[in-house]
């Protein structure tokens, strides 16, 4: 009996019911990359690229997950590792894990509740989210979800009035802090995009259609009220709706004549930290210090910007140096596992900022789906810090990793030489 084929099949029953029949990919996803391709089945291509996509030829977007690769750990064994503590304090703020989730917007745009399921699940982790001003759901919707620490990202319109207006109402749904985008003076030009006819709303073409089709979870979703827009500024803004995303920034986002002058005014109207979003060089760090805010994100807009910016952890350290201890410096740009994140942070980083890692998860299954990318990340920095031998956030260091040393500054920046002046110059 015990070789029979009776037997061999009752073993392979037991061990299936031992194992779970119904093994659920979000569950058990090991990876932002995992969950990244579940996302990708999901969607119809033009949505799943909306999160995955970036500017011109996406070099910015492939550099930052390149250099971060490039970045090498240097374990400390035999270090009593039983405590981890990965809490940190930013600027009086007290945070469990040294990680918030960054603004992204058009989550409705990705099908199921857009940022609600996000804001829930960043809720039931006491991690802060940051509503992007670009939300598909007002401030106001989004606080009524939270049951953690808000953070409000901020684009300096055209209008002052539609500005203070936003600035006001952050206030009211009590944001921590202000993050002031300041790398979206024009919109990058993503190609994906243009290929696909994305548009706000989306719009059913006869090149989509057989996508929206097969995807009928996802176009049932985007159908459902309240019409996909820029709901922030749906009682400022009539009709927004019905303009493309690029005519709508083009008319209302773009602020062509904003310049440092203008921080001195968000300065004024805010009194909590204030973090500008989108230092690329030590010399724009200095001058947002300058400007008397709290912090910067080291942030090329996950390459959805300038392209052939450089990648962010390959300024890191040369930004870090320039404004020392004196501010607060949020990392952004291709995190997707634990590892990422103490990168960062023994590089220099004070706090990163996930950004399409939670654009997947959402993607992929909306809260559980964040719940999942959370879960991973915390597992895996975790995992790291304890193989470094880091048994805090204040000890994870520069000792902890090797790097280039060209990110420390060489190349990356020269004042451009003063013209040499010969004395007798005869044309
Ligand atoms: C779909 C999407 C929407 C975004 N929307 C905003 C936004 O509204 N405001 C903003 O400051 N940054 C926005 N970002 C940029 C992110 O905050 C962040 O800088 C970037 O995603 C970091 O790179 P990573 O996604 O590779 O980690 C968006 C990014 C994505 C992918």
């Amino acid at each position: 009996m015990a070789d029979s084929p009776l037997s061999g099949a009752l073993e392979f029953a037991r061990m299936l019911a031992a194992g779970g029949f119904r093994l659920d990919p979000v569950e058990s996803a090991p990876s932002i990359e995992d969950l990244r391709l579940l996302a990708r089945k999901r969607l119809p291509t033009m949505a799943f690229d909306i999160v995955d996509g970036a500017s011109n030829h996406e070099i910015t977007l492939d550099a930052n997950a390149r250099d971060l690769r490039e970045v090498r750990f240097r374990p400390r064994w035999l270090t009593d590792i039983s405590r981890i503590d990965v809490s940190t304090t930013v600027d009086g703020l007290a945070l469990d894990r040294p990680y918030v989730l960054g603004p992204l917007g058009l989550q409705r745009m990705i099908g199921g509740e857009g940022e609600l399921g996000a804001v829930r699940a960043a809720g039931r982790a006491h991690i802060p989210f940051t509503i992007s001003t670009a939300s598909n759901w007002t401030m106001e919707e989004l606080a009524e979800h939270a049951t953690g620490p808000l953070w409000y990202q901020l684009y300096m319109y055209k209008s002052e009035k539609i500005v203070a207006n936003l600035i006001e109402r952050a206030r009211g749904i009590d944001a921590e802090v202000l993050v002031v985008t300041v790398d979206v003076p024009l919109n990058g030009k993503r190609y994906r995009d243009h290929r696909n006819g994305m548009s706000i709303p989306p719009r059913i073409t006869p090149r989509n259609a057989v996508q929206a089709v097969r995807h009928l979870g996802w176009t049932r979703a985007i159908m459902r009220p309240p019409a996909i827009g820029f709901r922030n500024l749906k009682d400022e803004i009539q009709g927004n709706n019905a303009v493309s995303h690029q005519e709508f920034v083009k008319k209302y986002l773009s602020n062509l004549t904003l310049t440092w002058e203008d921080i001195a005014e968000v300065r004024r109207q805010w009194d909590g930290p204030i973090y500008i979003k989108g230092i690329l060089t030590p010399e724009d760090a200095v001058r947002a210090r300058k400007a008397g805010v709290q912090g910067i994100y080291v942030s090329n807009h996950g390459g959805r910007q300038l392209d052939s910016s450089p990648s962010t952890i390959s300024v890191l350290p040369s930004i870090v140096d320039a404004v020392g201890e004196d501010m607060t410096v949020v990392f952004d740009g291709g995190v997707r596992t634990g590892d990422d994140i103490a990168k960062a942070l023994a590089v220099g980083a004070d706090l990163v900022s996930i950004g399409r890692a939670w654009g997947y998860g959402n993607a992929a299954a909306g809260e559980k789906g964040v719940r999942r990318v959370l879960e991973i990340l915390d597992e895996e920095l975790e995992l790291a810090m304890g193989q470094l031998g880091a048994t805090g956030i204040p000890a994870l260091d520069r000792s902890f990793v090797d790097y280039p040393e060209a990110w420390h500054g060489a190349g990356l920046h020269r004042e451009p030489e003063p013209a040499a002046v010969t004395e007798e110059f005869t044309p």
